[in-house]
């Protein structure tokens, strides 16, 4: 079975094959830059991008998987959460092309495309797995026992983790999205020269709040003159502070799931100090950590392709209705 998928709940057009027998055909993503001069993502031209790029990038994709539409068994897309007029557009163009094709087609919640994103990679994750879903609109603990059976631990009561990295960088001048520009610079940070705090990890419970530590990084930009320095200095800061904050988060989850297999998913997760701070862990507590492939860590169509061939290979499918919902809940 041989599905086409199709991601736009936001600034990004993903588009992938993802073959039951042979894998993943093809992908590709465009981000779009037209919202940099805006300092964030404006939702109408988001909208519009998506309808200039989806149709070219659907025969890209085909081309690129040496697929016709006649070898296509269905097609999945992202049906939430989102931007609503973002998610109407894929939506539209994969129901469409689902009733051109006459094949199934099957909305694809945004966040379970995240959490089997690493999936896609060569040596994936068995259930049962403790999943940490780090992106820029969610930050979420999940358990999971397998397909389909997820049950929330916690998530954060503000500020997503990425939303948090995207806020301070601004404060920066580092530009949008600056989740990876701030990672960056942290390169360059002194260790040590500020202290952030790690936001409710001293009460019980795993739930997350990231706009506290904001709000102590713009009072430290405050007072500072802001040179190349100080920049570098405070994204160490943040960036430790909040990768701190979700591992021991991480670990109180593991502990009271008593699992050994962490799977780490969404936006955030392509953050290289996360990354390695896990591996840390791993090689002293024996505990199995599992990561997207670098390409599937933001939004892309691999993840929406492979957790919609999951359901339709399933004999799963949705009615003719175009799906789409801004918000839509999770586990
Ligand atoms: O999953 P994603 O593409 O979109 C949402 O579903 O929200 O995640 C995007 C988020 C942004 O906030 C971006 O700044 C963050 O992921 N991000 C990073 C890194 N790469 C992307 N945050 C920290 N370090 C990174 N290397
Ligand atoms: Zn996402």
């Amino acid at each position: 079975m041989r599905i086409l998928g199709i991601e736009t709940s936001c600034d990004e057009t993903g588009l992938a094959v993802f073959d039951g027998q042979s894998g993943l055909l093809a992908h590709n993503t465009y981000s779009q830059e037209i919202h940099q001069k805006y300092g964030g993502v404006v939702p109408e031209l988001a909208s519009r991008d998506h309808i200039r790029k989806l149709i070219p990038l659907v025969e890209e994709c085909l081309a690129a998987s040496n697929s016709s539409p006649e070898d296509i068994d269905g097609i999945a897309y992202t049906h939430g959460p989102g931007l609503i007029g973002a998610l109407l557009a894929g939506a539209s163009v994969a129901r469409s092309l689902a009733y051109a094709w006459d094949v199934p087609a099957i909305g694809v919640h945004h966040m379970e495309g995240h959490l089997l994103a690493p999936m896609l990679d060569p040596n994936p994750p068995s259930y049962p797995f403790l999943a940490l879903l780090v992106s820029g609109g969610h930050t979420m603990l999940v358990e999971v026992k397998g397909l389909g059976d997820y049950r929330r631990l916690g998530e954060s009561v503000d500020d997503a983790a990425g939303e948090a990295f995207d806020k301070v960088a601004k404060m920066l001048g580092l530009g949008y999205p600056g989740g990876p520009a701030l990672a960056k610079l942290a390169l360059k940070g002194t260790p040590g020269r500020f202290t952030f705090p790690r936001p409710m990890t001293n009460q019980p419970g795993l739930d997350f709040s990231f706009s506290g530590l904001k709000t102590f990084a713009l009072n430290t930009i405050n007072g500072l003159e802001l040179t190349d320095q100080d920049k570098a200095d405070v994204s160490y800061a943040f960036e430790e502070a909040a990768i701190d904050t979700l591992l021991i988060k991480c670990q109180r989850a593991l502990k009271a799931c008593n699992l050994n297999r962490l799977v780490v998913a969404g936006g955030v997760s392509a953050n290289l100090r996360l990354r390695e701070q896990l591996q840390l862990m791993s090689q002293k507590q024996g505990l199995e950590v599992f990561f997207p492939p670098m390409a599937f860590c933001t939004d892309n169509g691999a993840m929406i392709a492979y957790t919609g061939y999951q359901y339709l290979a399933q004999g799963m499918k949705d009615n003719l209705d175009i799906q789409a919902k801004a918000r839509l809940p999770f586990a």
